[in-house]
């Protein structure tokens, strides 16, 4: 041996933790499953929103969630964690009551993504990846959230936070710790994690239409072309000479 130790660079991303045995998955969260595997032709199909369900229920991808889940479904518990381990979304230990994401992909990065992060990084006195010790905010480096014209952006319980500053990152930070009613910049009122957790494994909380379904920057473009009658090629068109050529 040479005395060497490997070292993770991402040591809490290991395997589900096989120790918490705690659940609070009960008939209701189990006929919930069911209700989930029923909706695709291939029932196996579920099993990714039947993992959110879990998460809603247990704060975490739990034991019991793998093995609930690979009953309902008919496959391995080993088939079931490997799914529940490749993906960032799914938590393998318990965090806070609310989830907060800072993008810091190329445009947010430009725009100050990653000043954002070391900013909340100080304000909640943890590093990314980690709970606040009062268990209210998990923090989390996030990718590019499809928001770049937003940048930078923050999400809480994954809604948006647009245009943010270290001074917003602040408010924000303040308003969630003192359980003041919080809503996104586009309109939805925050929940928590746990509730977000439900609404993407499927089972709607009725807030999906709260706020404007598109804001001034992801529309410029579309109000600019109306401005000068410019339109989209007709397809019919293009397609035309390609078949002529082919002939
Ligand atoms: S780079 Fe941050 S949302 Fe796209």
């Amino acid at each position: 041996m040479s005395g060497h130790e490997f070292t993770s660079f991402f040591p809490t991303s290991g395997g589900v933790d096989m120790d918490d045995q705690s659940t609070n998955i009960d008939e209701k969260t189990v006929e919930e499953l069911a209700q989930l595997a029923a909706r695709y032709p291939q029932p196996r199909s579920a099993l990714l929103p039947m993992l959110h369900l879990v998460q809603s229920v247990d704060g975490r991808v739990s034991p019991r969630g793998i093995e609930v889940c690979a009953d309902l479904l008919g496959i391995s518990t080993a088939q079931v964690s490997g799914v529940a381990t490749f993906y960032t979304m799914y938590r393998r230990r318990p965090g806070g009551t609310h989830h907060i994401g800072v993008c810091t992909t190329a445009l947010c990065a430009v725009m100050g993504g990653d000043i954002l992060l070391e900013h909340c990084e100080h304000k909640l006195g943890i590093h990314e990846g980690e709970t606040t010790a009062d268990g209210s905010i998990s923090l989390e480096r996030i990718e590019c959230n499809a928001a770049c014209d937003f940048a930078p952006i923050m999400t809480v319980n994954w809604e948006f936070m647009d245009n943010m500053t270290p001074a917003k990152a602040d408010e924000l930070i303040d308003e969630l710790i003192a359980g003041q009613e919080v809503r996104s910049t586009r309109g939805a009122t925050i929940t928590s994690w746990r509730e977000a957790e439900r609404v993407i494994a499927g089972f709607p909380d009725g807030r999906a239409d709260e706020g404007p379904t598109a804001g001034d920057a992801s529309l410029l473009g579309l109000r600019i072309a109306q401005d000068h009658g410019w339109h989209a090629p007709d397809p019919a068109a293009i397609a035309a000479p390609a078949e002529e050529e082919s002939k």
